[in-house]
């Protein structure tokens, strides 16, 4: 080993440089084994496939399908994840590791140090780069915990498009400083169920308080798209195309890994669609299919939504007013109530189907916390104290999970490597803070 490899070995951020990003993203289905299901349709109603066809972003759609292995970045959109901080450096969590005087190395990729303060940036750049390839006029869409609507509305602001964002009506009301950042990027932002749509005025007619979820904002975005011309609908999560944009996370930390070689054993990430998670390990579980390498994946979610915890594997739809066509997914039912948390981003019905998918062959676990999210908040706690960095409430059920596995760890007396991801940070969610852990 030379000298420099045995210092950054050493070395607690593993940061890799701007000619170092990489130059394609990964799409895990040219690796799974067997046919992976098709989306569906219905049988009855108009075509939904048609429908998606004339709502999404072209280019979207195509890559929707692919089955290549390596689709190239555009040169544009590297220039837009450049200025936007990427590559983001990987950290080692040695701070916490003393403090839970555990054997197991912990690592974390911060994705947190994103413009608009999550992981949602780099399929928003991607989104509305297309978009205004296409020569579209603007972009219409939902958002849960606002991370992706401000994502989305700072893309479209950096390529000169129209926003406009449908946010569940829950979380809409409980932050004003986020709801004030999307306006500054120029986004028009409503709270979901509106009346700016039919699915909206239904919903609202028959209860007046309906806090909204993201299937419903999500029906709402679809259907602005379909009304309005020059418009296309985004979506943040869920669909193949979002989570290959995605990968962009784990091709980087798997440069970064190999960098100071070590190979992580476990992968945590938390799951509300599955974005974040799937960005971060789709690269690592690719190489696991083609048994070039050992790891396991544990998704951490709320019991308020544990699609893959306790959801079947079947086709449903992704939206609440069955716009979209039936994805084979691990769902609680398109249509079930879940209660309101703080890590709204986690409430989603099901989770994406490339997730499903892996997990229905048996490589992906999960743990669901419960929805009173006290222990959550706590491990957020632990974590601001002592590696000094505020997690979105959503990275936090990451930073719980990883918690309960590195003292796990320490009982069992295991050196595992355990990498996790903090999807996003939490300026924008003290007041959650405040209200969960009383202060
Ligand atoms: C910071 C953050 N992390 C995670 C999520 C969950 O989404 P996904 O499962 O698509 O990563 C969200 C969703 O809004 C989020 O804002």
């Amino acid at each position: 080993m030379t000298l420099q490899e045995a210092l950054l070995k050493l070395r607690d951020q593993v940061v890799l440089g701007p000619d170092e990003l990489p130059g394609s993203w990964y799409n895990i289905r040219a690796d799974f084994p067997g046919d992976f299901p098709q989306p569906r349709e219905p049988e009855n109603g108009p075509s939904r496939l048609e429908f998606l066809s004339k709502v999404l972003v072209k280019k979207c759609l195509e890559q929707e399908t692919s089955t290549e292995r390596w689709i190239t970045i555009p040169e544009p959109v590297r220039d837009l994840y450049r200025q936007a901080g990427r590559p983001r450096p990987l950290y080692r969590a040695r701070r916490l590791e003393k403090y839970l005087n555990t054997p197991a190395r912990l690592y974390y990729k911060r994705e947190d140090l994103s413009p608009t303060g999550s992981h949602k940036v780099n399929t928003a750049l991607a989104q509305a780069y297309y978009a205004a390839e296409e020569g579209l006029e603007g972009v219409s869409t939902e958002t849960g915990a606002g991370q992706w609507g401000s994502a989305l509305a700072y893309a479209a602001s950096l390529l000169g498009l129209k926003c406009v964002v449908f946010w569940v009506r829950s979380v809409y009301d409980w932050k004003p400083d986020r709801r004030a950042l999307m306006r500054l990027y120029g986004a028009r932002v409503l709270a979901s169920p509106s009346s700016e749509t039919s699915v909206g005025r239904e919903l609202l007619a028959k209860n007046p308080d309906q806090p909204g979820s993201l299937g419903i904002a999500v029906s709402e975005g679809l259907e602005y798209a379909e009304r309005n011309k020059g418009y296309a609908y985004c979506l943040g999560s869920v669909l193949n195309h979002v989570l290959i944009h995605q990968s962009i996370i784990g091709l980087e930390t798997m440069k970064q890994f190999e960098m100071i070689g070590q190979n992580p054993d476990l992968m945590i990430g938390c799951l509300g669609g599955g974005s974040n998670f799937g960005g971060f390990i789709l690269p690592f579980a690719g190489e696991v299919l083609k048994g070039k390498r050992q790891c396991k994946f544990l998704a951490a979610q709320s019991s308020s939504a544990p699609n893959l915890v306790k959801g079947e594997y079947r086709y449903d739809y992704g939206d609440h007013a069955e716009k979209t066509p039936l994805l084979k997914m691990y769902t609680l039912g398109h249509q079930t109530d879940m209660v309101p948390i703080k890590a709204d981003g986690l409430r989603y019905h099901a989770a994406a189907p490339f997730i499903s998918f892996l997990r229905h062959l048996g490589h992906v676990e999960a743990v669901a916390y419960p929805a009173d999210e006290r222990d959550v908040f706590e491990a957020a706690r632990t974590f601001v104290q002592v590696e000094g960095f505020l997690p979105a409430p959503e990275s936090s059920y990451a930073i719980r999970a990883a918690i309960d596995q590195a003292l796990e760890c320490k009982w069992k007396n295991q050196e595992k490597v355990i990498a996790f991801n903090i999807s996003g940070h939490g300026f924008l969610d003290l007041a959650a803070y405040q209200e969960k852990l009383k202060f």
